[in-house]
């Protein structure tokens, strides 16, 4: 059985781009064929950390929403464009244009979700794909609400910040109303001098959610800066062993 698995937060800059690829990169390490898609559009940005060119992009999500290709023609194999150890498994990700002139017409003439529906059902189906990933710009719009509604599993990433705090509850109950099978928050960037069992408890009650993992905030993630997938780079690191934690999580 295929899922698909959202990743997303109310305010933007809380590692959704950055956790999405993480986990992509685990899950196709397994062995697992893997889509992720940038559902992005105003703000694109996972296929940088994908090594994905500008010049090499070639068809992207706006194109299929525009009714110029079919979306498996938007997929990009990136498998072995990572560096490290081989991957047994595949990557195919499906960019969002990153040209100002197509960011600015999808903005302006919008486009027809129920495509996008399909598309997701047609790289799971066509693409024969395990797991489908959805990269997702923060906040609710429509995209944002039918990757929620069409997700097997839904991770709400959220720092510990007052402003945080509330927009994950405005999510958290978006969730649940649309009855999201399996639910899993993420707290992020959480400095070292805070007790991370104390912010797990107090992030689980507040929400009466799971929380799958609490990510330090880490120099090495800021350094590496979105130029690579961390868990390829820092197989040992702290935020690598969470990030495995949210991987199992969401497969179990
Ligand atoms: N645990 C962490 N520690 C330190 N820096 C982190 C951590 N997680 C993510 N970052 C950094 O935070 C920045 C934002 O990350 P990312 O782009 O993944 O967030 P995002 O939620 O996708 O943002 P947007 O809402 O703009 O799409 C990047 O510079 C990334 O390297
Ligand atoms: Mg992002």
């Amino acid at each position: 059985m295929s899922k698909i698995i959202s990743i997303h937060s109310f305010r933007g800059g809380t590692g959704k781009s950055n956790t999405t690829a993480n986990i992509t990169t685990l899950l196709a390490a397994q062995g697992l064929k893997v889509g992720v898609i940038d559902t992005d559009i105003q703000s694109p940005g996972i296929h940088v950390l994908f090594g994905l060119d500008e010049d090499a992009m070639g068809h992207s999500l706006n194109d299929y929403l525009w009714g110029k290709c079919a979306i498996e023609e938007c997929a990009h194999d990136v498998t072995t464009t990572l560096g490290g150890e081989p991957i047994k498994g595949q990557i195919y990700l499906i960019p969002s244009s990153i040209k100002a002139g197509e960011i600015a017409r999808v903005l302006r003439e919008g486009y027809d979700v129920g495509l996008l529906n399909d598309g997701f059902h047609d790289l799971v189906e066509n693409l024969n794909l395990d797991v489908l990933m959805i990269d997702t710009h923060p906040g609710l719009n429509e995209e944002t609400l039918l990757s929620i509604a069409i997700s097997d599993a839904l991770v709400i990433i959220l720092r510990p910040d007052q402003q945080d705090y509330q927009g994950t509850g405005v999510t958290v109950e978006v969730a649940r109303k649309l009855n999201v099978p399996r639910l899993l928050l993420m707290v992020n960037k959480v400095p070292e001098v805070f007790n991370f069992a104390d912010v797990q408890k107090r992030v689980e009650e507040t929400y009466n959610s799971e929380v799958a993992a609490v990510l330090p905030h880490s120099d090495e993630m800021m350094t590496l800066a979105s130029a690579g997938i961390f868990v390829l780079r820092y197989p040992n690191h702290k935020v690598t062993q969470a990030l495995k934690q949210v991987a199992t999580k969401l497969m179990a």
